[in-house]
């Protein structure tokens, strides 16, 4: 029986990605910073805290065929707990877990169509990530949540490249999964943050917002072994949108 990790499952594509894997007979250890209901085997965390990610951590021992990074905060929130969350926790997460993922384990982030935004080279990028904590959190200290949102973002992107090299020896595949608007409870937050004009026009272009369970059933791909060949990818979830608007956008 597989055995994989799903950061952010109380709610969301987190909690469609849970159900999806249960319903395919994958153990999945659940954990968020709280969950409504007592969910047997939960652990909670708070991931924007050095003391959640090793709470975390610790619960969990045994090996790993997989990690879902799917846990996020909108630009609504303080640029830190957002940089902690969305950045640092899934890079000190896999690297506090990487001994335990098997060969032929997958780890897939959750980033996010708007990464493409951020105006950061990967050269600045690479210094961030190599930033020790309290230096990369001073980096957004002046940024609106909006850019640090990108940011988080871009770079999360930037550190799964980066992290294919590293794991590449244990047999473990690396990738990205970046979903255009879903409809999820952040949906609202991003509209704060980023204009409700931008996702509207997006659900005008395409037609519609995706749901939790169109983007889960991606990561469910990349982390099964039907995806075994799929390293280093950033696999865009969005209807088409990026693709429609660019087409847009030239014909303009
Ligand atoms: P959501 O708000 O339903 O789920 C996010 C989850 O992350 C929540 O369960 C929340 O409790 C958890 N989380 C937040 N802060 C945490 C912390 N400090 N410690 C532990 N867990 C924490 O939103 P959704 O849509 O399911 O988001 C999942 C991922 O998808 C996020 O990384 C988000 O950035 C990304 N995304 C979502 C899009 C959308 O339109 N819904 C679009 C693009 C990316």
């Amino acid at each position: 029986m597989r055995r994989v990790l799903v950061t952010g499952s109380a709610s969301g594509i987190g909690a469609a990605l849970v159900a999806r894997l249960m319903a395919s007979g994958v153990d999945v250890i659940v954990t968020d910073r709280q969950f409504g209901s007592t969910l047997s085997g939960s652990i909670e965390a708070d991931l924007a805290t050095v003391d959640g990610i090793a709470t975390l951590v610790a619960a969990i021992d045994g090996p790993l065929d997989g990690i879902a990074l799917v846990a996020g905060l909108p630009g609504t929130h303080p640029s830190r707990a957002l940089l902690a969350v969305n950045l640092l926790a899934p890079v000190a997460l896999v690297a506090a877990l990487a001994n335990q993922l098997v060969p032929g384990a997958s780890v897939v982030a959750v980033s996010s169509l708007t990464a493409h935004r951020c105006p950061w080279t990967a050269a600045a990028l690479d210094r961030l990530l190599d930033q020790p904590r309290e230096a990369a959190l001073m980096a957004v200290d002046d940024m609106e949540g909006r850019a640090a949102y990108e940011l988080s973002k871009a770079a999360l992107n930037r550190w799964a490249l980066r992290a294919v090299t590293d794991l590449q020896s244990r047999g473990v595949r690396v990738n990205t999964v970046s979903p255009g608007p879903v409809d999820t409870p952040i949906l609202a937050d991003f509209a704060t943050s980023m204009g409700a004009e931008r996702i509207d026009a997006a659900r005008q272009l395409v037609g519609r917002h995706g749901t939790a369970d169109e983007i889960a059933a991606v990561i469910a791909f990349l982390l099964s072994p039907d995806a075994n060949w799929v390293n280093g990818v950033d696999l865009k979830a969005d209807g088409g949108f990026h693709a429609l608007r660019a087409r847009r956008e030239a014909a303009a």
